[in-house]
């Protein structure tokens, strides 16, 4: 693999190519001083961005949710072709498009856009598969629906609790981790939609939940509607993931990586990967 980045930010009207390793921001950019700021991460397959709309389409509602001036879709395209001006078309790659809030008065927000290769280890958990382990975010399943100041739904820049359950995963000799509520309800991954298939429907936790609307999963389940496999957004527990045909974390990078064993439990996957594979696409 091509070892490359690309970083790119919007400046008098234009998307500005910048030197990978030069600062693009001061040091008093909110997004920096307060993780105040959204983002998102897109796929880059064969030096095209396929899914892109999408992601600008929640850009856009995280940015409401925060009460941030969004860009318009316009200034993302120009960014993101920018940052793919000479990526080579056989390195797959992942493009953040982050919008802070900027050092404050009459200063816009930031936006840039930064491209570097997908690590290997997210490539390889595409087949190898992933260990997880279940951590409670200790908030109840519906709080944060009648909560606006705690963001559900958003894409913010705050991810340090989501990194922060990485390590303790890994601390416990995992590969990733499902959140759920305080009650026990399945929420998502620190990255990811949880999905899983049993009695013939494929299922995820409705978005009521304050998760991240995952637009993985959401182009999944229109694609497995189409092809006759019927999909619900259900309430489920760990234990309904114990209990599963098969279980994935999805994200617009890594794809759909089944899950091969959940708090220390080795679980099968009756071979429905290579099927969610396909209607994704890749
Ligand atoms: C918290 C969270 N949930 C879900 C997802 C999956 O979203 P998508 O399928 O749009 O990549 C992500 C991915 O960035 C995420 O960070």
């Amino acid at each position: 693999m091509t070892e490359q980045r690309s970083v790119a930010i919007w400046r008098d009207g234009a998307a500005v190519a910048v030197p990978a390793d030069e600062p693009v921001l001061t040091a008093y950019d909110q997004g920096l001083v307060r993780g105040d700021g959204v983002f998102e991460s897109v796929a880059v397959v064969r030096g095209a961005t396929p899914h892109l709309a999408p992601h600008l389409a929640r850009l856009h509602r995280s940015a409401a949710l925060l009460e941030l001036a969004h860009p318009g879709d316009d200034v993302w395209r120009a960014l993101v072709d920018a940052v793919l001006a000479d990526w080579p078309a056989d390195t797959e790659g992942l493009i953040r498009l982050l919008l802070t809030r900027g050092p404050g008065g009459d200063v816009p927000p930031t936006a840039l856009a930064l491209v570097s290769p997908v690590p290997e280890e997210t490539l390889r958990q595409r087949t190898t598969g992933v260990s997880v382990v279940s951590l409670s975010l200790g908030i109840p399943a519906d709080y944060r629906a009648q909560a606006p100041w705690l963001l559900g739904g958003a894409k913010t820049l705050s991810y340090a609790v989501n990194m922060a359950a990485y390590r303790h995963a890994h601390r416990l000799g995992a590969d990733d981790v499902v959140l759920t509520s305080l009650e026990g309800q399945l929420l998502e991954g620190p990255t990811s939609t949880v999905a899983w298939a049993a009695g013939g429907t494929l299922h995820t936790p409705p978005t009521e939940t304050g998760i991240l609307p995952g637009t993985t999963v959401a182009r999944l389940f229109e694609h497995a509607e189409a092809a006759g496999w019927p999909t619900a957004r259900t309430r489920g527990t760990v234990e309904d993931l114990h209990a599963a045909d098969a279980v994935w974390l999805l994200s617009g990078v890594r794809g759909a990586a089944p899950v091969h064993t959940l708090d220390g439990v080795r679980r099968g996957d009756a071979d429905l990967t290579a099927r969610v594979r396909e209607l994704l696409g890749r």
